[in-house]
């Protein structure tokens, strides 16, 4: 039999595959210690993990029959990569299958900061009618810039393109959209440009803090800042400085470099929407992403190991 330990909260259906696998034993034990997670990984042959478990060296070093470390998602920052790979241990997830609800969600910021739609909300939830404080700006004709164009970068460029937007991209690699008009510029460049900037890259070495003083700095004092990718990569008291000098018109963020323990100073200041990382969280994308994980997990296992 396989071993799978579930750590995080996964789909119906993704549960399911295991349910009805005649050579899968499998258990969902959710809100681990790293503590617990070391006694209890020790007899599992596969963990299976969204954002919230953190696999740490210290983990993967108990992990003694562990095989395959499956995390449902795209961001491989809660596992120490290097060391399950100096373990032999496989690590898979699941990029691109997010893409779709991602990129919905940084349109809807985008709507939500031209027209202050939770302010007017709240306000109309406080039984006020104030709408001279909500004039808002159109998109139509505004300029996107986008930091990171991989699967989610194009998704949000091409539907910011349909909505009349002009589109600016930076990204380390040649970005080829065939379909679509749009600059590839240095990031400079595409910080003093554009209207809104909109970020999409994995966190690593080279991203952490990539948009701290001096990037925003460069940034029209009109402009927005959208970050649904994660949060270390923007400096969070150096955007806070910014809007509270005045020197930056919003920002919307569904991620923090502390979850869940997050910045509530930033995240509470009137000209921030914030969310709790729900970027992926639409049913579909759950879905996809929860059985895409369970299904290359499963056939991981079983192309490589027999367990009686
Ligand atoms: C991801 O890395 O796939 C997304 O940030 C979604 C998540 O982890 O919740």
């Amino acid at each position: 039999m396989y071993r799978i330990l579930v750590t995080d909260p996964l789909e119906e259906s993704a549960l399911k595959i295991f349910e009805e696998a005649p050579d899968v034993y499998f258990e969902t034990r959710y809100g681990l210690s790293e503590d617990e997670l070391i006694e209890k990984i020790k007899s599992f042959n596969a963990v299976l993990i969204r954002s919230a478990t953190q696999i740490s060296a210290k983990i993967i070093q108990s992990a003694e029959n562990l095989k395959v470390i499956g995390r449902a998602g795209s961001g491989l920052d809660n596992v120490d990569v290097a060391a399950a790979e100096k373990k032999g241990i496989k690590v898979l997830n699941t990029p691109g299958t997010n893409a779709p609800a991602v990129a919905e969600m940084t349109i809807a910021y985008l709507f939500a900061l031209a027209r202050s739609l939770p302010r007017a909300d709240h306000s109309m939830k406080k039984g006020l009618w104030e709408k001279k404080s909500f004039s808002g700006i159109e998109l139509n004709e505004r300029i996107l810039g986008i930091i990171g164009c991989g699967t989610i970068g194009k998704s949000v460029a091409r539907k910011a393109r349909a909505l009349g937007m002009h589109i600016l991209v930076y990204n380390r690699s040649r970005v080829e959209m065939d379909d679509l008009t749009f600059d590839q510029v240095p990031l400079e460049e595409l910080l003093k440009r554009s209207d809104f900037v909109s970020i999409h890259l994995a966190l690593s070495e080279n991203t952490r803090s990539l948009i701290g003083k001096k990037e925003l700095a460069l940034m029209k004092k009109e402009a927005y800042l959208i970050n649904s990718s994660r949060g270390e990569i923007v400096d969070e008291g150096a955007l806070l400085a910014r809007l509270e000098e005045g020197l930056l018109a919003g920002a919307a963020l569904d991620v923090f470099t502390n979850e869940p323990d997050y910045n509530k100073k930033l995240a509470a200041h009137e000209k921030v929407i914030a969310t709790p990382h729900i970027g992926a969280a639409t049913r579909e994308s759950q879905q996809r992403v929860g059985v895409r994980i369970a299904d290359l997990t499963l056939e991981f296992l079983r192309s490589k190991y027999i367990f009686l």
